[in-house]
């Protein structure tokens, strides 16, 4: 039986998401309720290093559930990755006597977590916060749902130009990793192609599914790309100003543009799917603490709360199954 919790930090860290906000709502109040204190830390794992904790109490959450970004700001802490980082932000919890953590973030976040279990007992529970979804034993990330209809919303404009002037449209939608912002924002958009870091399409493949479909006069040509795609194994090169290089050597006769979407997918107010996962999420995570499910990654899986060791949470990915490629391929036919 683990020794029972009476402090919690919540923290939220790497790239910002749509409903952190609506998460840290859910912990903070959740855990009030449960006669725990609550303490917010900026600025991810840096404030934890440097100090920058303050308690808060349930109004400190008023207001937020509807507005992007995160009110605990969030960093990427290289500070965090040596073991003299990692001990004295242990120190400023221990000095507050806070024995427990809610982290809120993807991947890189949760390897912190787990270092931080590891080498000091302190139990920690992960939310997936992250626009890119990309997490294994969950079927939803916080922010993604967000991103992605920013992603469909800005695709279907340039949809329009793009009919309007007969041109082949390559748009840039995020993921250095994955391709799930590309495969959803595509599908729902009737892209003509879509490419991403973890399928293998070659632009020769591609030139020639254009180039088919233009003899079938289907005129309005939308391709969208991952940033994270690399078209050429041999060249560090990725995203779609290098698809646009490479297509314009071998197709000739076609006018094409590029748009890359790029943050403004990781603002705005998050939508209801975003708003009500992060609520529940953030109350399991609380949840777990108290019950001594610790150090697991909280998710949602065929609408069940499933709960991944962070070990595996962090090692493991989401894979995009092949059928989807099939359907991308016949529905733009
Ligand atoms: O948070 C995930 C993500 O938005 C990726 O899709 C993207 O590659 C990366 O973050 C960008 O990070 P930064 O804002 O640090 O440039």
């Amino acid at each position: 039986m683990s020794a029972k919790i009476n402090k919690i930090g919540v923290l939220t860290s790497g790239g910002d998401s749509p409903g952190m906000n609506a998460a840290i709502r859910a912990v903070v109040r959740t855990a009030i309720y449960r006669g725990l204190e609550v303490f917010g830390i900026m600025r991810g794992y840096n404030g934890m290093i440097e100090d920058d904790i303050y308690q808060m109490n349930s109004r400190s959450v008023a207001n937020i559930i509807q507005r992007g970004g995160t009110i605990l700001k969030t960093a990427r802490s290289k500070d965090f990755y040596s073991e003299e980082g990692r001990k004295r932000a242990y120190e400023n919890l221990q000095k507050r006597g806070i024995d427990g953590l809610v982290v809120i973030g993807g991947d890189g976040s949760f390897t912190g977590a787990y270092k931080l279990s590891r080498e000091f007992g302190i139990p920690c529970t992960g939310i997936p916060g992250t626009i890119d979804k990309d997490l294994y034993g969950t079927d939803f990330t916080i922010g993604f749902d967000t991103a992605v209809n920013t992603a469909v919303e800005a695709i279907d404009k340039i949809r329009d130009t793009a009919d309007s002037h007969d041109r082949l449209f390559i748009v840039e939608v995020m993921g250095r990793h994955a391709g799930y912002i590309a495969l959803h924002s595509g599908i729902a958009t009737g892209a003509e192609n879509i490419l991403m870091p973890e399928v293998t399409t070659t632009l020769d493949e591609m030139v020639a599914s254009l180039t088919e479909l233009e003899k079938r006069k289907k005129l309005v040509n939308l391709v969208v790309v991952a940033e994270g795609y690399q078209p050429n194994p041999d060249s560090d090169l990725k995203g779609a100003n290098e698809v646009v290089r490479l297509v314009e050597e071998r197709l000739k006769g076609f006018e094409t543009r590029v748009t890359i979407l790029g943050h403004i997918q990781r603002g705005g107010p998050p939508t209801c799917i975003d708003r009500f996962i992060a609520s529940r999420m953030g109350y399991h995570a609380v949840q777990c603490l108290i019950e001594g499910r610790h150090n697991v990654m909280v998710g949602i899986l065929h609408d069940d709360m499933h709960y991944t060791p962070l070990e595996i949470a962090i090692r493991e990915k989401q894979k995009i199954g092949d059928d989807w490629l099939n359907i991308v391929k016949i529905l733009a036919s």
